[in-house]
C-alpha cells in the first residue's frame, strides 16, 4: 500500500479520524502562540480509546517553542506508558481565522513520531489537514521520514 492517501473532503474520512480532528481543533484553543500567531492542535487516540491532546506552546526565547505534536506525544509517554498509539490528527489555523491552514508536521516532530513508532513496534496513522479542505492520511510515521535516523544508528 502507498504511504499515504489524500481525501478531498473531511466527510470521506473514517469516523475515528473525524472525531480526532474535532479533538485536535479543540486542543488548538489551548495553543500559546503570541509570536507566530499560528495555533496548532494535535490529538492522539490510544489502543484503549483514550484521547490525548496537545497544542503548541511558545516562549519569548523562540527556540524553546514546542510543537503540538510533541506536547501530545510526550504526554502519552508520561501518562499512558505502554499504551499503543493508533492514530494522530493535526490541525492548524492562524489566529482569528476560521478556516484551517495546512498542518504539515515539521521535521523534528516527524523524527519524534518515528521513534514512538519504533518503541511500540507498530505503525500509527497520521491525519493532517492539507490545503483547500483536503486531508492527508499517512499510514505510518516512517512514511513521513524516509531513511530516518534511529537508535539503531548509534549501536555498535
Ligand atoms: N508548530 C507545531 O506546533 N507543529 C508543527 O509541526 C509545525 C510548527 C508550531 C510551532 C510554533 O509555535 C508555530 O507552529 C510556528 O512555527
Amino acid at each position: 500500500m502507498k504511504g499515504f492517501e489524500i481525501f478531498t473532503a473531511i466527510e470521506e474520512l473514517d469516523n475515528e479520524s473525524k472525531y480526532l480532528i474535532h479533538k485536535a481543533k479543540e486542543a488548538a484553543h489551548a495553543a500559546y502562540a503570541p509570536y507566530s500567531k499560528f495555533h496548532v492542535g494535535a490529538a492522539i487516540i490510544l489502543e484503549d480509546g483514550t484521547v490525548v491532546t496537545g497544542s503548541n506552546q511558545e516562549n519569548a526565547s523562540y527556540p524553546l517553542c514546542m510543537c503540538a505534536e510533541r506536547v501530545a506525544l510526550y504526554t502519552v509517554a508520561s501518562q499512558h506508558a505502554g499504551q499503543r498509539i493508533m492514530k494522530m490528527a493535526i490541525v492548524a489555523h492562524k489566529k482569528n481565522h476560521k478556516e484551517l491552514s495546512a498542518a504539515a508536521s515539521c521535521g523534528a516532530c516527524r523524527q519524534v513520531m518515528a521513534e514512538f513508532e519504533e518503541r511500540q513496534h507498530k505503525p500509527f496513522e497520521i491525519v493532517m489537514h492539507h490545503t483547500d479542505n483536503q486531508w492527508i492520511k499517512c499510514h505510518s510515521a516512517s512514511s513521513l521520514l524516509p531513511y530516518v535516523f534511529t537508535k539503531g544508528s548509534l549501536e555498535d
